[in-house]
């Protein structure tokens, strides 16, 4: 898993070496600290040096001080820079990676899954490699040298490690056995707290609308506390281990203090070695500790660096057809006996075994009641999803043989659910095609009805959209959106219940101008009133999962039960907007 990682390392080669070769001088700088202790200790108290010994000793304290300072920024700068730069090339990676995914690669992981991997997964890694790069070597550096030096110094008194070391190291992984599974809570209950929050703010106006703040409030509560206890209980697991590794830790001292006064009194050994090796004995049980949090680190990064690896791990299930030599954009589309079920639904076929053609230059209406298949039909054309069974062609090929973008770029589409971004209403239609002039800018916003709107804000195209294009109407917006769809000059522009927030009046006007402007531009429609689809060329009636009629207006009129009935409900009731 690891190796997989490290690509997003490699421009950082430079500071991947240089943070533990500066750590290691610091670790070494700390290391002889103690050994001038005893010198002074030895040689200027005790020795009688006086002075003249204790000054260089002193000097040379003071001079691997500075040093180790120096070493341990320097070691941190690096750090910095690696893990930083790691982390946004991560970022940017799984950015690239979910710009590739397909409708059902989203479906699947959902989008708030997908931003707390983006943003909590990926910094959890880059803690873990901060930290593997300071103390992966560091601690066993420190430990082993440490060691070292207290053979050295006295090899009896280090028999106290054989009890100390076992117990400690005993004692560690039991508690950090436990903790695991608490900050795997831990960590699952930032995830609830996250998804509710996120949640929330996307849906705030509906949330005021009906005025449910207070169930929200306590919905945020309930994971609020459920978070305030998770963390709780690792952190009370984690709180034994500091005290007890005191406990140890001062046994050890104790036990040191005792067996040294003896080796002092039998002449083995001088007061300040008994003093330096009391520092080192504590360095060696001190990485024992931290020789578990970085083990502990690594565990809670795992979990996130599984759930980075199974974004950066989808192959995304659209991928680019091999044709290389396209047929002419006309605007031709056929639909051979095509069956859909989406993989997240029920199981059931959303469309099944549905044929139909549509020429070039026609204006098409597809009508039918909600949640029969209609948005499932038209999004089989740009291939956002890929059919079951079947065919779909553009420009009599598959649409599976076009590269996507080659598809995409024929294929004007106004989504049921589109959006807005920030940004100015210049920048907003510019966002369909950057390459349109000013004319052809103008062209669409009149095309689309929505020139009069937009000349009448004091800012005209440059007034500003807020996210979402919330201070613009239902009807403002639509507009705007199919004069981005328009502004890409497609071959085929598609309009998903894009009219319904728009009066009956300046709807008829876009049609009139789909007439007129874009003669050769096929154009299809979902709509839910008559007078929208009155003029088509041809009326298309989905029923349940299957075309049920197909024809004009006047022919429905004579054969389709199910257009005979919506026309007859909307002559009663007037215009109905919704159907
Ligand atoms: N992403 C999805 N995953 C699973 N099932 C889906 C998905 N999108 C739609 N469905 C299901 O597919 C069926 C057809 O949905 P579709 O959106 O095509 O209907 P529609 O005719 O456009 O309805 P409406 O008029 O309300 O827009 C519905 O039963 C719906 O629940
Ligand atoms: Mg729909």
């Amino acid at each position: 898993m690891i190796k997989k990682f490290i690509p997003y390392l490699k421009e950082f080669k430079k500071q991947v070496i240089l943070t533990p070769t500066f750590m290691l001088l610091e670790v070494v700088c700390e290391m002889i600290l103690p050994l001038l202790i005893a010198g002074i200790i030895d040689k200027g108290i005790n020795g009688g040096g006086g002075l003249p010994v204790i000054v260089p000793y002193a000097g040379g304290m003071i001079c691997l001080a500075c040093v180790s300072l120096f070493c341990g920024v320097q070691s941190s700068k690096n750090s910095a820079v690696a893990t930083q730069g790691f982390g946004r090339n991560l970022r940017k990676a799984l950015f690239e990676k979910v710009q590739t995914f397909s409708f059902n690669d989203i479906d699947h992981f959902s989008s708030a899954s997908l931003i707390t991997r983006l943003t909590n997964d990926v910094r959890s890694i880059q803690m873990t490699v901060s930290m593997a790069l300071r103390m992966l070597v560091r601690t066993p550096v420190q430990m082993l040298s440490s060691f070292i030096i207290c053979l050295v110094l006295n090899p009896k008194l280090t028999l106290i490690l054989a009890v100390a070391l076992p117990v400690m190291t005993v004692f560690v992984v039991t508690i950090m056995k436990k903790a695991h599974a608490l900050f795997k809570a831990q960590q699952a209950a930032i995830d609830g707290l996250n998804s509710t929050v996120q949640e929330n703010l996307v849906a705030i106006r509906v949330v005021k609308a009906f005025v449910r703040e207070d169930y929200e409030r306590e919905k945020f509560q309930k994971s609020n506390d459920r978070l305030r206890d998770a963390a709780m209980r690792a952190a009370f697991h984690m709180m034994k281990v500091f005290p007890v590794m005191m406990l140890i830790l001062q046994a050890a001292t104790i036990a040191v203090y005792y067996w040294g006064a003896h080796e002092i009194r039998d002449g083995f050994m001088l007061t300040g070695e008994l003093t330096s090796y009391i520092s080192y004995i504590s360095q060696v049980l001190m990485s024992v500790f931290m020789v578990s949090q970085s083990l502990n680190q690594i565990t809670r990064a795992a979990a996130c660096a599984t759930r980075v690896l199974e974004v950066m791990e989808t192959e995304p299930d659209i991928q680019d057809g091999k044709a290389t030599e396209l047929p002419e954009a006309k605007g031709k589309i056929e639909f051979r006996n095509v069956s859909f079920k989406y993989r997240s639904g029920t199981g059931d076929d959303v469309l099944h075994d549905v044929s139909l053609s549509i020429e070039p230059g026609q204006f098409v209406a597809i009508m039918g009641g909600t949640g029969t298949g209609k948005s499932t039909l038209v999004n089989l054309i740009p291939r956002f999803y890929d059919v079951s069974e079947g065919q779909v062609l553009v420009d009599g090929m598959d649409v599976r043989d076009y590269p996507i973008e080659a598809l995409r770029s024929r294929i004007g589409m106004v989504l049921q659910k589109n959006v807005l971004f920030s940004g100015t209403i210049r920048e907003n239609l510019l966002w369909g095609n950057p390459n349109a002039t000013e004319e052809e800018l103008y062209q669409a916003a009149r095309d689309a009805q929505a020139e009069e709107f937009i000349l009448g804000k004091p800012e005209g195209y440059d007034t500003f959209l807020e996210q979402g294009g919330v201070n613009v109407s239902g009807g403002q917006k639509q507009r705007l959106c199919i004069a981005r769809a328009m502004l890409r000059h497609p071959s085929i522009l598609i309009l998903d219940d894009s009219t319904s927030a728009v009066d009956t009046v300046t709807e008829a006007a876009i049609r009139e101008s789909f007439h007129t402007n874009l003669k050769d531009t096929t154009v299809i429609i979902i709509a839910q009133r008559i007078s929208s689809v009155e003029t088509a060329d041809k009326i298309i009636i989905v029923d349940d999962d299957h075309i049920a009629a197909v024809g004009t207006h006047a022919e429905l009129l004579e054969t389709s039960p199910i257009y005979q009935e919506i026309y007859q409900s909307q002559q009663e009731g007037g215009s109905m907007p919704n159907g």
